[in-house]
């Protein structure tokens, strides 16, 4: 079949340039616009990347108006209920589920690098008591290109694995020290016996003077969250480290900015900002007023958790963690948590209202996973760190796929200026 293309024609100079469209394997095909400057002159413009492919990828695809979500072809609601995290990280970073043999080895790396260099545990000591624990993350993971170093050449496949792999495996090391130093208990060392949320679970819970049992359901219910977060495309935090690590800076320092891009409330922090609004709106009788101010763009509130860029439909996400939710909340007894109850009246109420159906506005994956992680025992400010740990996997997998493409290139948009035009500098007498 002859290669689709479209044909700009300007209006100005009546010139007709014919732009080649990138077909996909499923989903938009997308116009490649590498000639229209050299061509016609012009820049594209579309702020907030609306309807821009920055790359092409093969690790997930979301189909935003189906609301359908697959990592490597697999849909999410099957490797939610038949996968690991640990499976769907190898999924994820090498393209294929693995075999026994694969995955044996792979936990074994992973789990065997869990351990952080002892120096690197002075850096938490710096930070003010009351620091938010995603400014720790940012600072501390940061700071691994300072102690890793013997595997960053980025050029190198073997390097960038071992630094993929290493992040993978340390994240929840530093997560459960950023925890332990905000309750000012003492670290507790990664178990090699234990699974990979085993370990975590008893990094953040566990203390020294007493043998930590993992719980099997809180293991499970964490390691189902840890799948559904592992990655989402190009989400602003992944962009963010497709762009850095564009230049080939350090991998470390790629993940540290995108652990900054995620702590935004308009994105991986809008877990913490549920939890904040449902404590905020207090009783069902409040929810009205909360939906008339989230209508309302003076009031300059939104409804948390609500709404996503791609997702016109459920976040299939949101519906797993609402039914573990439902599930974790029961088996621990707590079936009338009174965050969850608000959380279900303010979905029904919002899913009924006018302005929420003509926009299209959901419930997104943050909307249910924060009242989860208050059920295991963690303060809202660790949310968004829960978060950074599982989409470190989705990270790494788009740097890698990034740096193995031989045309890769340097990330650098243009833009479209205006401020003024050519001026002579004026004295300080003259103006
Ligand atoms: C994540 O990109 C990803 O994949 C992200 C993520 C991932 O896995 O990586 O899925 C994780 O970040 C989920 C999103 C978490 N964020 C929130 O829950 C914060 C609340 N939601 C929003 O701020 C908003 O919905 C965004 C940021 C998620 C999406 O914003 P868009 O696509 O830029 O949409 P928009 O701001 O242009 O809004 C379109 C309309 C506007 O109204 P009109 O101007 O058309 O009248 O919808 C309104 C907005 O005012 N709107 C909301 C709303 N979200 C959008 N109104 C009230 N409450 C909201 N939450």
């Amino acid at each position: 079949m002859s290669e689709k293309k479209l044909i700009l024609k300007d209006p100005g100079s009546g010139k007709e340039l014919e732009l080649p469209v990138k077909e996909s394997t499923i989903g938009p095909g997308a116009v490649d616009l590498g000639k229209l400057y050299r061509k016609l002159g012009y820049f594209s413009y579309d702020p907030g990347f609306l309807a821009t492919a920055s790359c092409a990828s093969r690790i997930t695809y979301i189909d935003g108006e189906a609301g359908t979500l697959l990592y490597r072809g697999y849909p999410i609601e099957q490797l939610a209920e038949k996968s690991t995290f640990i499976e769907v990280a190898y999924l994820l970073m090498y393209g294929e589920l693995p075999d026994q043999e694969q995955l044996t080895s792979f936990q074994n790396i992973i789990l065997h690098h869990t351990m952080l260099n002892e120096n690197l545990k002075k850096f938490y000591g710096g930070f003010y008591h009351d620091a938010h624990p995603m400014a720790v993350m940012v600072g501390v993971v940061g700071s691994l290109s300072a102690f890793y170093h013997d595997s960053t050449d980025v050029e190198n496949p073997r390097h960038r694995e071992i630094s993929a792999q290493r992040l993978v495996a340390k994240m929840p090391t530093i997560a459960a020290a950023v925890y332990k130093r905000t309750i000012g208990e003492p670290f507790m060392y990664p178990r090699n016996e234990l699974s990979y949320c085993g370990n975590l679970l008893r990094m953040m819970f566990g203390v020294p003077c007493e043998e930590y049992e993992v719980d099997p359901l809180m293991e499970r219910a964490l390691d189902l969250l840890f799948i559904l977060h592992a990655d989402h495309e190009q989400n602003a935090s992944t962009a963010t480290v497709r762009q850095a690590g564009s230049s080939g800076a350090d991998p470390f320092a790629c993940v540290a900015a995108g652990i900054a891009s995620l702590w935004g409330p308009a994105h991986g922090g809008a877990n913490e900002a549920v939890l904040d609004m449902l404590a905020e709106i207090g009783d069902v009788k409040n929810i009205p007023k909360y939906i008339e101010m989230a209508k309302d763009k003076e009031s300059g509130f939104r409804l948390m958790g609500f709404g996503h860029r791609v997702y016109k439909n459920y976040d299939p996400r949101a519906k797993i963690i609402r039914d573990v939710c439902h599930q974790l909340l029961n088996k621990m007894g707590n079936t009338h948590d009174p965050m969850f109850e608000l959380a279900l009246r303010l979905e029904e109420i919002a899913l009924s209202d006018e302005y929420f159906i003509e926009r299209k506005l959901y419930p997104n994956v943050d909307f249910y996973s924060g009242i989860i992680y208050r059920a295991m025992g963690l303060p809202n400010n660790m949310f968004t760190v829960m978060f950074a740990i599982a989409r470190t996997v989705g990270w790494v997998a788009h740097w890698m796929e990034m740096m193995s493409d031989p045309a890769q290139k340097i990330g650098r948009p243009r833009q479209v200026y205006l401020g003024p035009g050519k001026r002579d500098y004026t004295g300080l007498d003259q103006r």
